[in-house]
């Protein structure tokens, strides 16, 4: 009989030094759950840290350790992540990982590689930090046909947009806003242009419908584009902006999408701020069940991890983790993608035009492609002769709206710049 459930540690960054920590400090709170104590072994990182007595160079002597029960993965991108969590399941090691980016591109290989060596790979930490996303969308609505997934996804980017909300200021200006606060990477490029978003969303779609929706197969806007004038006219309208990965089940394909939408005011989208996250799951029975919390920083990742360590634990001391497959995966079920110009959705629409006599041109082509006006708001000419027109339509195929806008765009005389759109989410 086992004495200690022995953790092998390879990543001792921001959320190691966290997991750590909260190992140490609810040891009973684990061995409560677990029955049996849970300790580190071994951490591997690049450079020597500050536990020397735990330091292993090279991760395949935590890998080949015998006494290594369970490997949490923690070095983020896609190599070496990948070679460790193939070699270390194909090893018989039960796994944790909170690596997203590694997880959505290589989906198929590592649940594959987990149901063939009978092991366990468990990443709640990769989507929405501490929430249970993955345990509440696995576990918690295992009966469910899910109809619809939407969510705040990226801690990042969702500070940044209230930074540009509640101050009036602009995304470079917010950006760095969030630096100093911690909530962004030097290089945020990954958050801001919507990779990551489209990462968690696509590990959230393949778990839902049991195949492998890759974030290749999901249309993706950032928010580095953003204009200031564009939040503020929007709060005017009742709307917050938010980055929103959503996957929505049609008759025609599951409708993927990553980009800046329109809540208003009154949903519970618009009450989330800051690095929190949150997800709306909806299934045919359940209706909608909404989930909330930090989505970044290093406590909430950690505590995810260390709830996945516990969980995980609990099959390995009873000898059964991996026996039956965690995530339910099947490569023979291909989910068919809606075509992102099929998708319909209501969109607001700013033109800066040059005089009032366009009014006709710009409602004239709309309508040639089927794009139908719910409301229409135009200021007053300014000293410069330019004025704005905001319009919301009525739900809309994307693909004729983007013919429209740039037959629109192309028409020197009618607009000043390119029209802005922004897809009204709920
Ligand atoms: N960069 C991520 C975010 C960290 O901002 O949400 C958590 O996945």
């Amino acid at each position: 009989m086992k004495q200690y459930i022995n953790v092998g540690l390879i990543g001792y960054g921001t959320v190691g030094k966290g997991v750590v920590k909260i190992l140490e400090e609810n040891k009973k709170i684990a061995l409560r759950k677990v029955g049996k104590p849970i300790r580190v072994k071994s951490i591997c990182d690049l450079r020597p840290i500050d536990r020397p007595e735990l330091y292993v160079k090279n991760f395949r002597d935590i890998i080949k350790d015998p006494e290594i029960d369970l490997i949490v993965e923690l070095i983020g991108g896609y190599e070496p992540a990948r070679t460790i969590l193939i070699e270390a399941l194909k090893a018989g090691k039960n796994v944790v990982t909170a690596n997203k980016a590694v997880l959505a591109k290589y989906w198929d290989q590592i649940f594959t590689t987990a149901q063939d060596s009978q092991t366990s790979i468990y990443y709640e930490a990769s989507v929405g930090g501490v929430i249970p996303v993955v345990q509440g969308l696995s576990k918690g609505l295992a009966s469910e046909e899910i109809l619809e997934i939407k969510g705040i996804l990226n801690g990042t980017t969702n500070f940044i947009l209230s930074e540009m909300t509640k101050n009036g200021i602009t995304y470079e200006d917010a950006l760095k806003s969030a630096q100093s606060a911690g909530f962004a990477e030097a290089d945020p490029s990954f958050d801001v242009n919507g990779i990551d978003t489209a990462n968690k969303l696509a590990i959230l779609s393949s778990l839902a419908w049991g195949g492998w929706i890759k974030a290749k197969d999901i249309s993706v806007k950032g928010i580095s584009d953003l204009d200031i004038e564009d939040v503020l006219i929007t709060q005017n309208f009742g709307y917050d902006v938010k980055l929103i990965g959503s996957a929505e089940k049609t008759k025609d394909g599951v409708d993927l999408s990553v980009q800046p939408c329109l809540v208003n005011h009154d949903h519970a989208f618009a009450t989330v701020e800051n690095e929190y996250n949150a997800v709306m799951i909806t299934g045919k029975d359940s209706d909608d069940v909404l989930f909330y919390g930090k989505g970044a920083g290093q406590q909430p990742a950690a505590s995810s991890v260390v709830s996945d360590i516990i969980n995980l634990s609990k099959f390995i001391v009873t000898n059964t983790a991996g026996i039956i497959p965690d995530v339910v995966y099947d490569k023979k079920i291909k989910i068919k993608v809606l075509p992102s110009g099929k998708s319909k959705a209501s969109y607001y629409l700013r033109f800066a035009i040059l005089d009032k006599h366009v009014l006709s041109k710009i409602s004239g082509i709309l309508g040639k492609f089927k794009v139908s006006i719910a409301s229409l708001t135009q200021s007053d000419i300014s000293d410069n002769g330019c004025a704005q027109i905001i319009i919301i339509t009525h739900k809309t195929c994307r693909k004729n709206l983007e013919k429209a806008l740039k037959q629109i765009n192309a028409t020197k005389s009618i607009v000043k710049s390119k029209v802005v759109k922004i897809k009204i989410e709920i």
